[in-house]
């Protein structure tokens, strides 16, 4: 096919990405016809992908906006995908243009198309790195220039930590993020879990592993100790739409469906 304009040099345009499809799902326009038909599929084995992609989307907006009015002016994204409809920078420039962002992603197809909508925005950058090797990720030139970590700082850790298996201590890797933090940062994590999921639902997301990144879905117990000893803000850690939803309706009748959790916590 031929490349459009926006897409890196460099990138297989006849290869699905997983950063595409996660891209379709949730409305943005940077994807190919060979994302969209394996995003069909995935959706065919599990009908409720689309609306828990676009419930984690909706919460990542609400969190950079209660975060930036709360006065918080850099961003640190871990496993920012594409950032492309209702990005960090975007929703955070638009309040306060001040506002700094690092992304990092452990696919380089996402790096690259980042690195292409990021040109020429000096406050906003991309590395390649993985969450669970967090001190390659302090140390990165992007991050000392950009990040101020001695001021308060929001740790972004949405959509992420269940592609992380338990070998590769994702509570440690956390744990040493926040640790870096001033008092007054704050950390968002949203995970997808089993919890109130009905077992066909479970039995075809175990199918939708063979063609996508495998997920490991983990426990609100467990989930919560990512928080670390930091206070979680109201209302906890709860269903997707039941975070800080702006419009009661947005809710819906099922959360649960939405099958993660999301909360916010703050260093004291
Ligand atoms: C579902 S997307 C979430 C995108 C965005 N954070 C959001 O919430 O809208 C998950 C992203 O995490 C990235 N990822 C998976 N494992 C990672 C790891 N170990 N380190 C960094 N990024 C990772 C994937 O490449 C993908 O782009």
């Amino acid at each position: 096919m031929t490349r459009p304009s926006w897409a890196p040099e460099g990138i297989d345009l006849d290869r699905p990405s997983a950063s595409r499809v996660y891209d379709y799902f949730v409305g943005g326009m940077h994807n190919f016809e060979i994302d969209r038909e394996l995003a069909q599929m995935i959706e065919k084995f599990t009908p409720n992908v689309a609306e828990t992609m676009r419930a984690n989307r909706d919460l990542l907006r609400r969190a950079v906006r209660f975060l930036t009015d709360a006065g918080i002016d850099q961003f640190l994204d871990l496993g920012s995908g594409i950032p492309t409809v209702g990005n960090v920078h975007e929703v955070a420039q638009a309040r306060n243009p001040e506002a700094r962002v690092v992304y990092v992603d452990i696919d380089p197809v996402a790096v690259a198309h980042s690195q292409a909508i990021l040109e020429g925005n000096p406050l906003a950058a991309v590395i390649h790195g993985d969450v669970a090797q967090p001190d390659s990720i302090l140390a990165a030139p992007e991050v000392t220039k950009l990040l101020d970590f001695d001021r308060p700082i929001a740790v972004l850790l949405l959509g992420v930590l269940h592609f992380v298996p338990d070998e590769s201590a994702p509570a440690a890797a956390v744990a040493r993020l926040l640790e870096v933090c001033a008092p007054g940062s704050y950390v968002a994590i949203t995970h997808a879990t089993s919890d109130g999921q009905p077992a066909e639902v479970l039995e075809a997301q175990k199918l939708s592993g063979r063609t996508s990144t495998e997920i490991v879905l983990r426990g609100k117990d467990e989930i919560a100790t990512y928080f670390y000893d930091w206070t979680l803000l109201e209302p906890g850690l709860v269903h997707l739409p039941l975070w800080r939803p702006e419009d009661p309706a947005d809710v819906g009748e099922h959360p649960e469906s939405s099958g993660a959790y999301g909360g916010l916590a703050r260093k004291d």
